[in-house]
């Protein structure tokens, strides 16, 4: 349809319209359209003439690049004189590109980013060779990121160099299915299970200790713990009198059986032969009795059920029972620390892992990190390296108050600790994080990016991109995420 007779059929006749009225109206029209088609032609041809003088001032390069010595290159080959140099040299002639590596001796984790070959860690042959001074690490990193897998992977490798592992409280029982394939034992405590552990029991003797030394350790340890496990339920330090009370409770209930159990202790406490002690030992006796005939009963009541072989290439403590009370962890670890301790304080048990998983959780308890730090300044000695695993480094600000012992506890831990890996963080956590590590701008940077497996180990100031490879074997039984795939 033209425009015209498009006008013209739109447009409707007024009632009455004269012959002469009509014509003009249309001519009016098609004027209108005349003009607005014109406007429109003069805007196109405008535009276009726009666009041919934006093009013309425009200089391209030729297909073939600028001809001349501005080509910036050559048509013949390029030459340059041969050179060859020790690596030494070129470290200093490249030192930003990659790092030397650590050497060949040590447990193979996996790729080396940097450099792209493989990469071994064993803290004892990196303390022998003076890279660190203390064989403890840490391990944080999101929720998933592969933090226990590693753990796993480290230890179970190392088995076959004849270290040994221990992991006193294992909140998660993940680690249970490890220690029994590789040979080992994990100890189940809590509710519902039959195993009971006798805080009272000598413990693993050592061979380098004649009988009068031994019975001083034994009354030693026994002290210390039932001081702690009273501790820990009554959630503050024992006063002298309560001291005093708990121990001379205890030498009664040693001398008058063979096998002594807490139940003893606590009648001793409660109804002392001597009436004047009967005030002084009250709240720790009440408190003790909690885990004899409270809510506590069950567990620490009897002689032990299980026994602690520290021989076994692997031995853990399954908590996954009793996970969400903090009370009874805490107890258990105390014991079950203690029980490990008098194996780890020999120095003759060759050289040892201890894995404390979950490690934000055992943090808590204060009478637990006073151990753990102890045990951690005596590593070296003792042929120990401790690993740490946690979510975040800010996690240790977050035991005990600002300034407190606890805090400066937790702080040390990882003080003493110069390997650290660190997976996948928040954002949040990149400052924090990068100030308390001494990271790069790079190496920040890195950490919101990496992938599962992958991690910055930062041994010293050394620093390495480390993706850790596992075999199907290992991925099937140190999988976490069972549930979820
Ligand atoms: N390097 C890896 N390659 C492939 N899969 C991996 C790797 N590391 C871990 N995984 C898998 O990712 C899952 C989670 O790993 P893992 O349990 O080690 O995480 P996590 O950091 O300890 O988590 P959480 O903080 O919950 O304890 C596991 O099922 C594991 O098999
Ligand atoms: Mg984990």
């Amino acid at each position: 349809m033209t425009e015209e007779r498009l006008h013209t059929s739109v447009l409707v006749s007024p009632a009455g319209e004269k012959r002469a009225q009509r014509r003009a109206r249309r001519a009016a029209a098609t004027k209108l359209t005349a003009a607005a088609r014109a406007e429109q032609v003069a805007v196109a041809h405008a535009s276009r003439a726009a666009a041919r003088a934006a093009r013309r001032s425009t200089r391209y390069l030729p297909a073939s690049g600028e001809p001349g010595p501005a080509a910036l290159r050559t048509t013949g080959r390029l030459r340059l004189p041969h050179h060859q140099d020790t690596s030494a040299t070129w470290a200093g002639a490249y030192p930003f590109l990659a790092e030397g590596g650590l050497g060949a001796d040590g447990v193979f984790i996996g790729q080396d980013h940097n450099s792209g070959t493989a990469f071994v860690y064993d803290p004892w042959v990196l303390y022998q060779r003076g890279l660190i001074t203390a064989p403890n690490m840490v391990i944080a990193g999101i929720v998933g990121a592969g933090k226990s897998a590693l753990a796993k992977s480290l230890y179970t490798r190392s088995i076959a160099f004849g270290r040994r592992v221990y992991v006193p409280g294992d909140p998660k029982g993940e680690h249970t299915a490890v220690a029994r394939a590789v040979g080992g034992v994990a100890i189940e405590l809590g509710h519902g299970s039959a195993n009971r552990l006798n805080p009272l029991d000598e413990g693993p003797r050592q061979a380098n200790l004649d009988d009068q030394q031994w019975h001083a350790q034994v009354a030693a340890r026994r002290r210390n713990l039932v001081g702690a496990l009273t501790e820990t339920v009554l959630e503050r330090r024992l006063t002298p009198l309560e001291h005093t009370a708990i121990d001379i409770a205890l030498t009664d209930a040693v001398r008058s059986a063979d096998v002594p159990v807490l139940p003893m202790v606590v009648d001793r406490l409660l109804q002392p032969d001597d009436a004047a002690l009967a005030d002084d030992g009250r709240l720790a006796g009440h408190a003790l009795r909690r885990l004899v005939a409270g809510d506590l009963a069950g567990m620490f009541d009897g002689p032990s059920t299980v026994r602690f072989d520290p021989a076994l290439p692997m031995v853990s403590i399954d908590l996954s029972a009793v996970a969400e009370n903090t009370t009874v962890v805490s107890l258990l670890m105390t014991c079950a620390s203690a029980w490990m301790e008098s194996a780890l304080m020999d120095p003759g048990g060759g050289k040892r892992w201890v894995v404390y998983d979950e490690a934000w959780r055992l943090m808590a308890h204060p009478a637990l990190l006073r151990r753990m730090d102890a045990q951690w300044r005596l590593a070296r000695y003792f042929g120990i390296a401790n690993v740490l695993v946690f979510h975040k480094l800010s996690d240790l600000d977050n035991v005990g108050d600002q300034g407190s012992a606890n805090r400066a506890l937790a702080s040390s831990l990882l003080a003493n600790a110069e390997t650290r890996v660190i997976y996948r963080q928040e954002t949040d956590q990149l400052g924090p994080t990068a100030a308390t590590l001494g990271l790069t701008r790079t190496e920040r940077q890195l950490l919101p990016d990496l992938g599962k497996g992958q991690a910055l180990w930062r041994i010293r100031d050394r620093s390495f991109l480390v993706t850790h490879q596992m075999v199907p074997t290992e991925l099937e039984l140190f999988g976490t995420d069972a549930r979820l795939v």
